[in-house]
């Protein structure tokens, strides 16, 4: 087993509601528990960030600071690394965010992503499998960015030529040739994305299947396929491009390419999306995020920070006992939210908070 990550010590300063918050978290499960609307996913929220360098809530700079104050300040004290590491990221109000590892600048944001690793599992999660493809393309990316920095920038590039063309593609009177030009790139960091989830798909799905056993009980047969739109080669994507080019102009946006991919899960041989009862979604999705963890496990030798938000509420109580069991032989550190702190069926290495109006006091 790899060495667990664990965030000694977490201070925030104007983020969300938490006020001035100051804590040394237990190495095992911390349970943070309060009303609705008191600030415990805006706890999580802050850990998340300080790893993974944005809000899982999809929420922008100016939401993340506190309503009356100008900036906000986190700092992580992380353990499970070579030397114990100081994350900090300070956001300011109009002004760019600043980012520092021990004191550092990092030298990219997929750098940094790359080497704090946090697998969320929150009550959205509950649509990997029957909403959008979007949400199970976001969940492949966000495995990939936490072990490969290249990955993060292969990615990040796609994304911002995408965004580019597609504006060339609105315009008016377009420009042929400035839109062709993005077409190059597009296919090389198109064919890294689609190549590296395409891989991550074949590493997940053993994982994924035999968690989904041990949760569910069930011996239905999983399997996950990738469905990519175009086979993730350079030449079939330069040459997907140039052929769809007269359609990308009609509609205003580029049709083809490893945004439009999907993760698919048969069950039985079923396609699950439209035949899976939603316990079994429930439990497909669960396994999903054990088998993240493994696998960041696997490809980092550390074992990543597990968050959980308000999970337990949306389970049975068969299937949270089946969790609570698979994370205590997990053996990393763990944050989990709830309205209900007696239904956390944990009794060893637990330390209770309660969270009221944004302040956190131990119980
Ligand atoms: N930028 C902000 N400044 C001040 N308060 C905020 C900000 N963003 C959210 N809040 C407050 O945080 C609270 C919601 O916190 P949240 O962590 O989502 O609650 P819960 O305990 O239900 O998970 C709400 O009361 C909301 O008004
Ligand atoms: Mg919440």
């Amino acid at each position: 087993m790899g060495q667990p990550l664990s965030v000694s010590r977490l201070s925030a300063r104007g983020f969300r509601n938490l006020g001035q918050l100051s804590l040394s978290p237990g190495a095992r499960f911390n349970v943070i528990h309060g009303d609705n609307g008191q600030g415990k996913s805006n706890l999580l929220e802050a850990i998340h960030y300080l790893a993974a360098l944005r809000s899982f809530r999809g929420a922008a700079t100016a939401e993340l600071i506190a309503e009356d104050e100008d900036r906000a300040e986190l700092i992580a004290q992380v353990r499970g690394h070579a030397a114990p590491r100081d994350y900090r990221v300070r956001l300011t109000r109009g002004s760019s965010r600043q980012v520092r590892m021990d004191g550092k600048r990092p030298r990219s944001t997929a750098d940094y992503v790359s080497s704090f690793q946090v697998v969320l599992f929150h009550p959205g999660d509950m649509q990997l499998v029957s909403g959008s493809p979007e949400l199970r393309r976001g969940f492949l990316d966000r495995i990939l960015e936490q072990y490969d920095p290249v990955y993060g920038s292969s990615l990040a590039a796609y994304q911002k030529a995408l965004r580019s063309r597609n504006r060339l593609l609105k315009a008016d009177r377009p420009d042929r040739a400035a839109i062709v030009a993005f077409d190059e790139l597009l296919a090389s960091a198109g064919a890294v994305v689609g190549q590296a989830r395409e891989r991550l798909i074949g590493e997940l799905s053993p994982l994924v299947v035999k968690a989904f056993e041990d949760i569910s009980g069930e011996g239905l047969p999983l399997r996950l396929a990738y469905a990519p739109r175009v086979v993730p080669e350079v030449d079939t994507l330069r040459r997907t491009l140039a052929e769809s080019l007269d359609k990308d102009l009609a509609r205003g946006f580029t049709a083809d390419g490893p945004h439009a991919d999907d993760l698919t899960f048969a069950l039985a041989g079923s396609r699950a999306k439209h035949f899976g009862s939603q316990g079994q979604h429930r439990a497909i999705v669960l396994a999903m995020k054990v088998a993240e963890l493994y696998e960041l496990e696997q490809r980092t030798g550390r074992v990543p920070i597990l968050l959980l938000d308000d999970v337990s509420s949306e389970l049975d109580r068969a299937r949270n006992r089946r969790l609570f069991a698979l994370l205590s032989e997990l053996g990393g550190q763990v944050f989990l939210t709830t309205t209900h702190p007696e239904f956390i069926l944990l009794d060893r290495d637990r330390v209770d908070y309660r969270v009221e109006d944004g302040k956190l006091t131990q119980s």
